[in-house]
């Protein structure tokens, strides 16, 4: 989709200027442009690059891809840019599977298209990277499309600079043919499952990847609690919390990978609190979940929930200790060769107990937690308390439950350990000192043969760590 207002002016003259409305801004190019605009241009040295380091790494996943479909003609679109109003796009952002495949992340080309032909007479594949590649100066392309044109979005690869960049054979997009036998991303079951499987183990730069994510988000909560006091101030506090993420997270990587969670005091009950929009008041806790993605694409998703005033109220603390303990439980359940449900299930051992004896439940913990008839704990805490992470923050979406859920940890997996406690503010069947809290607390935990590494442990997480971690940053 070209979003442009201006790639249909090529030919215009003054004359031919016009008042309709899909044209009104229009800036008609007198004959002395169109006649100059393509001469005087230097030349542009062809660039080569070596090699980006995810390359062999995305070689070898091409190579997987391959032998599991020998004989198919297989597209792995990037997609294309989104229209967000007019002529106005939403940022481009690189379907994950093809960035997986390619390497080829935050500055991928909208439009591109991986694809795998099967060779003649054996099982392997030619593999082809299709794009469009800079239209040179002699066309009208560089200085009136307001889409791709490099007179308005800035330079745009060549076909040889990817080709060395991303260690992939490169081809202009309109040499594509589509096949009548093709399987496309997104449209053949198996091969969306396949390639969202290959991501639940991670390689070696992934798992490099992730940490590096988890620290960009890591310096995004210190720059959090270091300005709470200005976040109190502002009617708005929550939108503050979101942008001083944001700062961080743009800064130091490519964007947010999700949008931001900063949910003061009883919005903290609202899972994906979005809005934003409420005040952070002294005496309420915040919550704020939040990642930052590298330009790898590559997100963290970590939670944490702070004291506005510095210090937890004993109710407060009761609540965030309970949902502490669940998740050091859930953590010391994850183990190699374990299923992936039972980090779950460890947390909501803890949650279910805890919160029978605080006295919340009309069965006991026991009952609360058979699988058939129970399930009352659960209304304060109806999410999951574990997904996989990685180019996309619930990573392998598509994967079969056998191979996510059901299916085994196992050493390089990389995933969240995030559960929670949330009393609304009008559930009337707990006591009114419990209403209009939410606590969760969300780490990023590696899997390894030796067992969980949580890559975000620096970040504070205790109730005492966490008011030291307050008083060090924003007295
Ligand atoms: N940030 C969304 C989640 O924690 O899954
Ligand atoms: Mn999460
Ligand atoms: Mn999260």
């Amino acid at each position: 989709m070209s979003t442009t207002g201006e790639s249909d002016t090529i030919a215009e003259t003054p004359a031919q200027a016009t008042t309709s409305t899909s044209t009104n801004r229009r800036q008609p190019y007198g004959q002395g442009f169109l006649d100059t605009i393509s001469e005087g241009w230097a030349e542009r040295p062809e660039s080569t690059p070596p090699a980006r380091a995810q390359a062999a790494y995305a070689a070898a996943r091409r190579a997987a891809v391959s032998a599991a479909f020998p004989g198919k003609r297989l597209l792995v679109p990037a997609g294309e840019l989104k229209q967000r109003s007019n002529d106005t796009d939403y940022p481009f952002r690189a379907h994950s599977a093809f960035s997986h495949l390619t390497g080829w992340a935050s500055d991928a080309e909208p439009g591109s298209v991986l694809v795998f032909e099967p060779r003649d007479g054996s099982d392997g594949h030619d593999i082809t990277l299709y794009f469009r590649e800079r239209a040179d100066r002699t066309t009208a392309e560089f200085y009136s499309d307001a889409s791709i044109g490099e007179f308005w979005i800035g330079p745009r690869p060549a076909l040889a600079g990817v080709a060395a960049d991303l260690g992939v054979a490169t081809a202009h997009i309109d040499d594509l043919e589509p096949g009548d036998d093709d399987l496309v991303l997104d449209e053949d079951e198996d091969l969306t499952r396949f390639v969202s499987e290959l991501r639940l183990v991670k390689d070696e730069y992934e798992v490099a990847q992730m940490q590096l994510a988890v620290d960009v988000t890591a310096r995004g909560f210190d720059d959090i609690v270091a300005n709470l006091p200005g976040i109190v101030a502002h009617p708005r506090g929550e939108r503050i919390v979101e942008g001083v993420f944001h700062q961080r997270a743009r800064s130091d990587g490519n964007a947010v990978g999700y949008d931001t969670i900063a949910a003061s005091g009883p919005h903290a009950c609202y899972l994906h609190w979005t809005r934003n929009d409420g005040a952070v008041v002294p005496g309420d806790l915040i919550l704020v979940d939040a990642g930052a993605e590298v330009d790898s694409l590559y997100t963290a998703d970590i939670t944490r929930t702070l004291p506005v005033s510095g210090t937890f109220t004993e109710i407060q603390r009761r609540i965030y200790e309970t949902v502490r303990e669940a998740a050091d439980a859930a953590f010391e359940a994850a183990k190699p060769g374990v299923k992936f449900r039972s980090v779950h299930e460890a947390a909501m051992q803890v949650i279910a107990r805890r919160v029978a004896e605080w006295g919340l439940l009309p069965v006991t913990a026991d009952e609360a937690l058979d699988a058939d008839k129970g399930g009352h704990h659960r209304r304060y805490m109806v999410h999951g308390t574990s997904h996989h992470l990685g180019i996309d923050v619930h990573d392998c979406a598509q994967a079969r439950r056998d191979m996510y859920y059901d299916g085994p940890l196992e050493p390089g997996m990389v995933f969240t350990i995030e559960p929670g406690l949330y009393f609304q503010i009008d559930d009337i069947t707990v006591p009114e000192e419990y209403r209009g809290i939410g606590v969760r607390i969300e780490d990023d935990i590696l899997m390894t043969a030796d067992g969980p590494v949580n890559l975000s442990a620096g970040i504070p997480r205790t109730a005492d760590e966490v008011e030291a971690w307050i008083a060090r940053l924003s007295a």
